[in-house]
């Protein structure tokens, strides 16, 4: 039988994951979801709260996302089972005066939104969900890009997103040219938090959609294995930053979600951001679900790497350190 995540990687089993945009589970809608190869359905009841519970009824293990919201009660569509927000059995059609077992109990999961998102832990959070500061800065727009399905591992999602050599290649003439393709040298540290990379400079074609090109500067940080920010400072105060979270789906599948914040381009409809981030995300998809292997490999030594290629190498330095296992290989 395969290890299961929580059985093999406490770190990643312990964190937080985003599963749906707010939006997208209204008051009385059942969705469902996949973290980490758990089924999980979520529900919001009628008081606003949202729920995130494993996908499975303890009477006969069919989905509860087949089920129907009834005000702040859960209801399996099977024998009608009614749980309330605490995943207790409250209600048992067949027998009305019985009082069910403590097995009758659905599995919940701490869960919380923040950045107009849905984010579940499947263990015990070891930690906050990751900081997004800009977010909450006043003259920023905040807006939500995803979710991304991919066909591979989160780590190599998060590296090909820290991975700065490839913009004038892969997303030629929009983040890049391959006329200027030369990275310089950058600082990466390696923090009590995670990682730091600063200052890397590329050159752009049309960075802040005024028609000419010039270069860039990308500071990225990394404190959770799947969440990376990326802030693109200028002097002109024009700032775009990203939250990348990937939730890991399997070891072989994530879905890659984006919260964008910036204070410029105010004039640009929603649908245009997105739509951007939609296409460089499209550019990156055949190219990132052709490593072979899927997993990330954390032995310097499996692949070869470029100066260019220092914050990849802290990252895997980093995820070796924490003992990550999960989408990831030795
Ligand atoms: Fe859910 Fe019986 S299986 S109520
Ligand atoms: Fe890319």
């Amino acid at each position: 039988m395969k290890a299961t995540a929580a059985a093999i990687d406490p770190v990643i089993w312990n964190d937080w994951y985003v599963v749906a945009r707010s939006v997208d589970v209204p008051i009385g809608a059942v969705g469902r979801s996949r973290l980490l190869d758990t089924g999980i359905v979520l529900w919001r009841s009628a008081d606003g709260a949202v729920q995130a519970w494993r996908d499975r009824c303890p009477h006969r293990s069919v989905q509860l996302s087949k089920g129907r919201v009834a005000g702040d009660r859960l209801v399996c569509p099977y024998h009608g089972l009614a749980f309330d927000p605490t995943g207790r059995c409250v209600l048992v059609p067949a027998h009305p005066g019985y009082t069910p077992p403590p097995q009758s109990h659905a599995e919940t999961y701490a869960v919380q939104e923040r950045y107009g998102l849905v984010y579940v832990c499947l263990g015990v959070p070891g930690q906050e969900i990751v900081d997004f500061p800009e977010w909450h800065e006043p003259g920023y727009r905040g807006l939500i890009a995803g979710p991304y399905t991919i066909h591979t591992s989160g780590p190599r999602a998060i590296e090909n997103f820290l991975d700065v050599t490839h913009l004038p290649i892969l997303h030629a003439d929009i983040l890049g040219s391959p006329q200027r393709p030369e990275i310089a040298d950058y600082e990466v540290q390696v923090t009590p938090t995670g990682i730091e990379a600063r200052n890397l400079r590329i050159w752009q074609p049309d960075p802040y959609g005024t028609g000419s090109g010039s270069e860039v500067v990308y500071d990225y940080r990394v404190e959770r294995p799947l969440t990376a920010h990326l802030r693109k400072p200028n002097p002109s105060g024009a700032n775009l930053a990203l939250l990348y979270h990937v939730t890991p789906v399997s070891e072989t599948e994530c879905v890659g979600w984006m919260a964008m914040a910036l204070n410029f381009g105010q004039e640009i409809p929603d649908a245009e951001l997105i739509a951007f981030q939609d296409r460089i995300v499209q550019q990156d998809l055949d190219n990132l679900e052709s490593h072979n292997p899927p997993q990330l490999p954390l032995n310097p030594a499996v692949e070869f790497h470029l100066p260019g290629d220092r914050t990849s190498l802290a990252y895997r330095k980093w995820l070796r350190q924490l003992g990550v296992q999960y989408g990831v290989m030795a």
